[in-house]
């Protein structure tokens, strides 16, 4: 309860004691003084009345936890961390906790990790922005602004002509839509299955990251214009538990990891190539049409990324040799990860939940 609520309780439980002046036992000795007197009381109540709101409905962001973020939505950071949230196909007609949406709460740890952490958190104030689809409830779109997220709730793009080879994979398409975030010069996307082991705001102004100029002898007709500069930074991607690391030169990145410029006329080249039926194999949905768009020996290949800013099927042997994000489904128990690699995330889950529950215990006190 509020100081104003509990003075308005005072004051109410004290009322009866006196005699108000519209009772009979009221003498015609009270005089105008204390009439007035009572005036004044009841026109105070009735405004604390007004203002009392015990469930805190009335409250509005700025005096919120998520005031507490070292990263605002209005940040005027040229670059973005972002990911895509999509419902998990797997709990399309059942009724689960937001607790238990895994794709949800990977999505609430890497905010925390790239965020609020201290050892991962970004020191540069750069945003993390949740590109949700329209299917997301408000409630979970909510979390995550508390969380610190930038949400943007995003159309779908689909293309009937695909065949996702999972399920799961049906909505990826949508993350092309990070190429209209034009207010930033470059983003890193992240699956929302990503665990962050260092600080990565390093990545933005990593050399491996710079603009590169299209060739245009290269482009192919029906493709529509190429944009005037380009990046795309990736990993190759590599299977299984035991593989090289830093990963050989290959001619296939992951999709779960890529640094690109925003650009409208970007944006509209991959939505021309999305048009065209069997033009890339679309099992792999969006990680097939970008690697075809920037394929090796294309108009605008690829770029591999310094290895140690991530890597796909994870061990300790990559974590040891300093990879600062590591790619996998933590809480599928199916997938033999070393415990010890497993443990982290769940720490980081841990951290997170008791990160927001102490600043919503110290935001009870200020109030
Ligand atoms: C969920 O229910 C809808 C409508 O009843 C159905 O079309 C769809 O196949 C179901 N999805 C799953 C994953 O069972
Ligand atoms: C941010 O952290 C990095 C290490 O991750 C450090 O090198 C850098 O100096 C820090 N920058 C600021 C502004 O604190």
């Amino acid at each position: 309860m509020s100081q104003d609520a509990s003075l308005a309780h005072i004051m109410l439980s004290k009322t009866p004691h006196h005699s108000p002046p519209w009772q009979g036992s009221a003498s015609r000795g009270m005089n105008k003084r204390i009439q007035a007197a009572f005036g004044t009381l009841i026109v105070i109540l009735f405004f604390l009345a007004l203002t009392f709101d015990p469930l805190n409905l009335g409250r509005k962001h700025p005096s919120s936890p998520a005031a507490f973020s070292t990263s605002s939505p209005d940040s005027k950071s040229p670059y973005a961390y972002v990911t895509l949230l999509a419902p998990n196909p797997k709990l399309d007609n059942k009724t689960v906790l937001d607790d238990e949406d895994e794709y949800f709460v990977g999505t609430r740890v890497l905010a925390y990790q790239l965020l609020h952490a201290p050892k991962t958190g970004t020191n540069t104030s750069i945003p993390f922005v949740v590109l949700a689809t329209p299917d997301i409830p408000k409630s979970k779109l909510e979390r995550l602004r508390k969380d610190g997220a930038t949400v943007k709730v995003i159309e779908k793009i689909s293309e009937s002509w695909m065949k996702p080879g999972l399920e799961r994979w049906r909505d990826m398409m949508s993350k092309l839509r990070m190429l209209e975030l034009t207010q930033f010069e470059k983003v890193l996307f992240m699956d929302a299955d990503m665990y962050i082991v260092e600080r990565m705001d390093g990545i933005f102004t990593d050399p491996t990251t710079e603009p590169l100029a299209p060739m245009p002898g290269l482009a192919v007709e029906d493709e529509g214009p190429l944009p005037s500069s380009y990046i795309f930074s990736a990993q190759q991607y590599m299977e299984g538990r035991t593989h090289p690391y830093p990963p050989p030169l290959g001619t296939y990145f992951s999709g779960g990891f890529f640094l690109c410029q925003p650009s409208i006329e970007m944006f509209n080249y991959y939505l021309t190539i999305a048009k065209i039926e069997d033009r890339f194999n679309s099992n792999a949905m969006e990680q097939g049409l970008l690697n075809y768009a920037h394929r090796r020996d294309g108009p605008m290949p690829w770029t591999d990324i310094y290895y140690k800013w991530t890597t796909t099927w994870p061990s300790m042997k990559e974590y040891k040799a300093g990879a600062h994000s590591l790619h996998e489904k933590w809480w599928d128990e199916k997938i033999p990860l070393d415990p010890d690699l497993r443990k982290l995330w769940y720490i980081a889950r841990g951290e997170m939940e008791g990160y927001h529950r102490g600043l919503e215990q110290a935001f009870e006190l200020l109030r």
